[in-house]
């Protein structure tokens, strides 16, 4: 047998062999024992995603009022009074800009969604603090961050069936390319 041959009987016998093992169910090995599987209520506390359409928010309210003062005492000090920018970046304002040669991207003039602010803020800020604060925390700095624009009347409070129904400015400005690119591009 040619070298070449006996390479491909070789190949050959080895699929077979591993294939036919590892179709057999009661043949994989246990494993080396490592870990323990999660319990159901460990799970959820990792499962926080926050959809667009806003499944996943979870109870509580809040409006601009009660935010302004948490804003003050947990974010101003890296976002700026009125979210106007700071170590932490512009959060406010310059709605209108995107088409501008100075575009200004912050939450309000470029995000989407309003839900996305509170999956946002829930998980990761402070960012000295992630996911220090309550979900009536996090609704009323939403709400504030988007009266600061007048997004929301600062007497608005949101939950989780008003805040999946705010039009951000910004709502219109993505297209999306799948499950296909959009005529023109
Ligand atoms: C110690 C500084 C610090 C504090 C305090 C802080 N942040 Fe932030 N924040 C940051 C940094 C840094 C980023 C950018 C993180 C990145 O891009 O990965 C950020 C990003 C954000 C963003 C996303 C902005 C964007 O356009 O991507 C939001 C919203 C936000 N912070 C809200 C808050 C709120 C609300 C508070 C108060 C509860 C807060 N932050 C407190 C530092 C801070």
């Amino acid at each position: 047998m040619s070298i070449s041959k006996t390479a491909a009987a070789l190949a050959a016998a080895l699929v077979l062999g591993f294939g036919g093992a590892a179709l057999a169910a009661d043949k994989v090995p246990a494993g080396p024992g490592l870990g323990k599987e999660a319990p159901a209520d460990l799970v959820a506390k990792w499962s926080i995603s926050i959809l667009p359409d806003g499944t996943g928010l979870p109870a509580g309210k809040g409006d601009s009022r009660a935010g302004a003062t948490i804003y003050v005492r947990t974010c101003l000090g890296c976002h700026g009074t009125n979210g106007s920018g700071g170590t932490g970046g512009r959060l406010t304002g310059g709605i209108g800009s995107l088409t501008s040669d100075n575009p200004i991207k912050t939450v309000n003039s470029y995000w989407p969604y309003a839900t996305t602010i509170f999956d946002y803020i829930r998980r990761a800020m402070p960012i000295t603090a992630p996911q220090s604060l309550t979900d009536d925390e996090v609704y009323a700095l939403v709400a504030y961050i988007l009266s600061v624009d007048g997004i929301v009347k600062i007497t608005d409070p949101l939950d989780k069936d008003t805040l999946p129904k705010i039009q951000m400015p910004n709502r219109n400005g993505f297209v999306s390319f799948w499950p296909a690119a959009p005529k023109g591009f």
